[in-house]
């Protein structure tokens, strides 16, 4: 199994002490109740009014500071003290933020990752059993009447909404201008964006190359909603949509024109492997001996940083519980095996963009 050397130690090799190895069971054993707490420390204002006072806070400070009664403010960072998130000065009974806290507070992935799994995952995940069962996302339920998230993301409740896309796009956005310089080398006139969502990405091309057209290729829900985001900005008149359902085996993505690249960011990840293969044999169909398909995903064991794998590990049950039922963040060694199936050949790989994505450069076997 291929693990970047970040990985190696740490899934290869025992790294705790047996009393560090029963904490941290216990830190799962309360996970739910730590991340709500810390959640609160932040949503109160009270991590915050503990950082920007001087000499830290006593509990009677940050209630005040913070409209909140002492027994909130107590019960919030005493937990706070065991998740590792505050510390107290034992002669002043004063709290102050430790590092941790510091991120939770500052860090935008893990701002992101905290809303993403509050309004997104966290009373569906109850229900992660059922969803492994019955490989169907049977946690969706808490947020709507839909088979697959997708379905349902024009219509979300406001802050699912709101929080899912805020995941999605800093995900992707952050890769989108190494990414050009990528895909632009190939000097495309014409550009497929399968899974092109609200047209960020398409936008970014018309903006960068003043003569690429691009055809966003997606569910017929977001092509509305890709049309909407994208109308008066700049170049939107070469951005077209081409509504499509892709689990569909019957569905075709356009033969003409002729795509020079075709682009699909965090896009197959939202399938699993058979239906990957599926997508990729419809998609060699379109391609061009001289076109190109670039892939960009995040696969776990790329990652130059084990946070970063970790954060992607733990997505894919958001897959298994909310969005699907039977996706994943990919280990890139089974990926490639796909593309390889579906009758492509990966030409080159880019690793460590933005917040660790890569880009596979694929085309038709000859
Ligand atoms: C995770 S988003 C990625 C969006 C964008 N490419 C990015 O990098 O931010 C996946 C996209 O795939 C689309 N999608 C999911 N299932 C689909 C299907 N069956 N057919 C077509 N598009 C689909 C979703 O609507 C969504 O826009």
């Amino acid at each position: 199994m291929h693990l970047s050397t970040s990985l190696v130690n740490r899934y290869t090799k025992e790294q705790l002490s047996a009393r560090e190895a029963q904490r941290l069971a216990q830190f799962i054993a309360f996970g739910p109740i730590v991340f709500q707490a810390c959640r609160l420390l932040v949503e109160f204002g009270i991590l915050e009014a503990v950082r920007d006072a001087e000499n830290g806070l006593t509990i009677a400070e940050a209630a005040r500071e913070t409209g909140v009664s002492d027994y909130a403010a107590r019960v919030l960072l005493e937990a706070g003290l065991s998740a590792g998130v505050v510390l107290v000065d034992p002669e002043t009974d004063r709290f102050q933020l430790s590092k941790t806290g510091w991120f939770l507070l500052n860090d935008p992935a893990t701002k992101v990752n905290m809303a993403f799994n509050h309004d997104v995952n966290y009373l569906g995940f109850y229900k992660l059993d059922e969803a492994l069962r019955e490989g169907r996302p049977a946690g969706l339920s808490a947020l709507g009447d839909w088979e697959t998230i997708y379905e349902g993301l024009s219509s979300l409740p406001e802050q699912a909404k709101k929080s899912w896309f805020a995941f999605d796009h800093f995900y992707s956005d952050h890769s989108f201008d190494e990414a050009l310089a990528i895909v632009f080398a190939l000097h495309p006139k014409r550009i497929l964006d399968v899974g092109g969502n609200t047209g960020r990405w398409a936008l970014k091309c018309v903006e960068y190359d003043p003569d690429v057209r691009v055809t966003v290729a997606d569910l017929p829900q977001q092509i509305g909603l890709m049309q909407e985001q994208t109308a008066g900005k700049t170049g939107a008149d070469r951005i077209s949509g081409y509504a499509v359902n892709l689990l569909d085996e019957a569905s075709r993505l356009p033969a003409e024109p002729v795509f020079d690249v075709v682009w699909m960011s965090q896009f197959l990840d939202c399938f699993s492997e058979s239906q990957i293969e599926s997508i990729l044999c419809r998609t060699a169909a379109i391609l061009a001996p001289g076109s190109r398909l670039c892939i960009m995903e995040t696969f776990w064991d790329r990652q130059r940083f084990e946070p970063a794998a970790f954060c992607l590990t733990m997505t894919s049950l958001y897959f298994t519980a909310m969005a699907n039922g039977n996706s994943k963040m990919y280990h890139s060694d089974d990926f490639i095996r796909i593309v390889d199936r579906a009758g492509l050949e990966v030409e080159s790989v880019h690793d460590g963009l933005g917040q660790g994505h890569t880009i596979l450069v694929c085309k038709r076997k000859q």
